[in-house]
């Protein structure tokens, strides 16, 4: 078989042939040698061959190889052959000239245009460039015209392991949580080698570790480190440096390294339980201490770190639980002690507290090491403090008739210094609640009686100030706020609730309503008001009128009979009862006037006797005087005229006299005289709100009773 290839190899390969040539230093390296040798042939060679025959056998001209190598950074003193150019054209009829062109043609190789000798003039860098595309042509050396058309060839440059692996990302840093099991993974690194990867084992890379060991293992091949002892614990060494080579050469002897280095923090786990670093802590605190005041710390320490370390605090027993809490600083990581209710030192002088640090996150991995807790014991001391007089109670309600005496107690308040040391108290009345010295108190015994007679009626509340002073110490004050509540006495009489006008039409019907009336009391019974009405006793028989009380404590006033006629009587006045429900009872008188209307069939007052009326209607008290005087002028003219003609005429005085008083008496009935006053009251006109009412005005009051008992 081999033979058979290298016959067709000859038959081919016309007219010419590439001759490759190794250089002896390069014998070391088999392959490349045998590859290319065309004699001698193993198995694995013919391989590589028919690789290069199928390429030949594509072109029509072929050259025979058209690659050739070279290997890298060869430094000898002469320039390395790389190959030799030849053509089977006969050499004796023409002489042939080698031309070479292409990449580094003439600056990196070189040929000798008799022989065909290629040169590599300078030395070669793979990884700077694998590859140079070259090309060759045989020509006549006299015309040069070319003999064969140009045949393109490649020189390869040959790898030699020049390189060294080299760990680019380095240094490395990673982490592992602490206790971790053996082989825990913790990080991969990765060294490069610039050689070819495909050729050789140049840059085939075996990974080991230099340093640090026994802690860490690395796999060499894919160089994923590892954990190589189990548990290993943070709190004793947080850090390790880890030296690791990469060799190329599979390892071997011979082969280029690169080191790293590889920094490994242990993470913290929670494997360590808090402990107090005291088992028991002594506080004092003044009993007046301001609740929530921080009256002491305690710190559970912990080996581990951040929320490992975490621990909440809690009172768990002890005498104290009630008035003392305790807070968890997360900041400090300690536990701060507050007073949650008041001291008092008369009362209790030390409590005791056990306080307990608890890891907040527990590793269910190490909870069978024990409670992730502790405890503590914490005394605290309650230390006596100067306090203010305590008052019996907070705030006094009291409670006084408004008829009280004058100086009688109304009611007590007592005060008494907690201090061991009693001091006695004074008491005293801040003015600036009672600015009417309405009160006084007893310094002494803290009783507060009346300075000024009280009305309900005029202010329910008092609400004043006291305060208790110690005698030993003045600075030691305390006030309290006593409400006074004055309770009502019946001490007024009910009364008409508004002023009431009443009409009667003159053709009502006998039972009509003609008002309606309700009253008021300015008392405050407890059960409400209850009101009676009453005609007063010599009116009991009105042939005119009559009362009816209603159920809702409001009274009607009814007409008895019709027939009523403003030409006869214009106005009635109806005196009425009022009397309270209390005990014993007030009342008094008010009068309800009833003026006679005209009305419609249907009810509707029309007129009042409106002519008798007008006059007043809008009129000011200027219009009046000014009317007023107008009648004065008047008379004084008709007297003058009077006087006048009684002078000149005497008989006709007597006649005269007669028309005069007829004159001042018709005067009279139009502006209001003596008898009319009962009629229509001066003050209406002096009223402004009376103005409107050109009605008369109510007589309520005039015949108003008085109260039949003051108490
Ligand atoms: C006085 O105190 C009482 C009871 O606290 C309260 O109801 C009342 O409104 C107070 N009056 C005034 C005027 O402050
Ligand atoms: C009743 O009315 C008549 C006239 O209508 C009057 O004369 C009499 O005085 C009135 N009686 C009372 C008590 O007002």
């Amino acid at each position: 078989m081999p033979e058979r290839l290298a016959e067709t190899i000859v038959a081919l390969w016309t007219p010419l042939i590439i001759l490759w040539i190794t250089l002896p230093t390069c014998v070391y390296m088999a392959p490349m040698n045998q590859a290319y040798t065309l004699s001698t042939g193993s198995p694995l060679e013919l391989g590589r061959q028919s690789e290069e025959l199928r390429i030949l056998n594509r072109s029509k001209r072929g050259w025979v190889w058209n690659q050739m190598f070279v290997l890298e950074e060869f430094s000898g003193p002469e320039p390395i052959l790389v190959g030799r150019l030849h053509t089977d054209l006969d050499p004796g009829s023409k002489k042939i000239k080698y031309i070479l062109s292409g990449d580094g043609a003439g600056t990196i190789f070189q040929i000798n245009d008799i022989t065909g000798d290629i040169h590599a003039i300078k030395r070669l860098d793979r990884e700077e460039k694998a590859e140079y595309t070259l090309t060759a042509q045989a020509v006549d050396w006299e015309t040069n015209k070319p003999l064969e058309p140009p045949s393109e060839f490649i020189i390869k440059v040959q790898d030699i392991n020049d390189n060294a692996p080299e760990f680019l990302n380095g240094p490395y840093h990673a982490t592992v949580p602490e206790m971790s099991i053996l082989g825990t993974s913790v990080t991969n690194v990765t060294a490069t080698d610039a050689d070819d990867p495909v050729y050789g084992n140049s840059a085939k890379l075996v990974y080991s570790i230099l340093e640090g060991q026994p802690y860490f293992s690395i796999e060499p091949e894919t160089a994923i480190i590892k954990t190589a002892l189990p548990n290993m614990d943070r709190e004793a060494k947080e850090e390790y440096l880890v030296v690791i080579q990469a060799k190329d050469m599979g390892g071997h002897s011979g082969g280029l390294s690169g080191t790293t280095t590889l920094t490994v923090t242990l993470t913290d786990v929670n494997d360590n339980p808090p402990k107090f670093a005291q088992s028991l802590y002594h506080f004092s605190v003044p009993e007046d201490v301001v609740l929530g005041t921080a009256i002491g710390r305690v710190k559970a320490n912990d080996q581990d770190i951040g929320e490992n370390a975490q621990s909440s605090y809690d009172i768990i027993d002890g005498d104290g639980t009630a008035l003392f809490e305790i807070t968890s600083d997360a900041q400090a990581q300690d536990g701060v002690i507050r007073l949650r209710k008041p001291l008092d030192f008369e009362t209790k002088k030390s409590y005791t507290l056990k306080v307990e640090a608890a890891n907040i996150h527990i590793d269910p991995r190490f909870s069978g090491r024990g409670p992730f807790k502790d405890t503590a014991t914490v005394k605290i001391v309650v230390e006596d403090a100067d306090e203010p007089p305590v008052f019996s109670s907070p705030t006094y309600l009291l409670e006084v008739h408004e008829n009280a005496a004058l100086n009688s107690v109304i009611g007590q308040v007592t005060a008494r210094d907690p201090d061991i040391t009693s001091s006695p108290i004074r008491f005293s009345i801040d003015r600036h609640t009672d600015l009417e010295r309405q009160f006084n108190i007893n310094a002494d015994d803290g009783k507060i009686t009346l300075a000024t007679p009280l009305d309900r009626e005029l202010s329910v509340w008092h609400n004043i100030t006291i305060i208790a002073t110690e005698i030993r110490n003045h600075s030691q004050i305390s006030r309290v706020p006593v409400a006074i509540k004055v309770l009502d006495v019946n001490d007024n009489a009910p009364e008409f609730a508004a002023e009431y006008e009443a009409f009667l039409c003159e053709n009502g019907k006998p039972g009509q309503v003609i008002q309606t009336v309700s009253a008021m009391d300015k008392d405050d019974p407890k059960n409400g008001h209850y009101f009676l009405y009453s005609l007063l006793p010599e009116m009991v028989n009105n042939p005119n009128f009559t009362i009816k009380k209603n159920e809702d404590n409001s009274l009607s006033i009814l007409a008895k009979h019709n027939g009523f006629n403003r030409q006869k009587q214009e106005v009635y006045l109806l005196p009425i009862v009022i009397s309270d429900s209390g005990n014993p009872p007030l009342s008094s008188t008010s009068t309800l006037t009833i003026r006679v209307c005209g009305c419609s069939n249907d009810g509707v007052v029309q007129s009042c006797n409106v002519e008798a009326y007008v006059l007043p209607i809008g009129l000011s008290m200027g219009a009046l005087i000014a009317i007023l005087a107008c009648i004065i002028l008047l008379l004084v003219i008709v007297v003058l005229f009077v006087t006048l003609r009684r002078h000149k005429n005497e008989p006709l005085i007597i006649k005269d006299d007669e028309d005069v008083r007829e004159n001042i008496i018709r005067y009279d009935d139009e502006g209001g005289g003596e008898e009319d006053t009962e009629a229509f009251d001066i003050a209406t006109l002096q009223n402004p709100d009376g103005i409107n009412g050109f009605l008369p005005h109510d007589r309520r009051g005039l015949l108003r009773g008085i109260p039949e008992n003051d108490a």
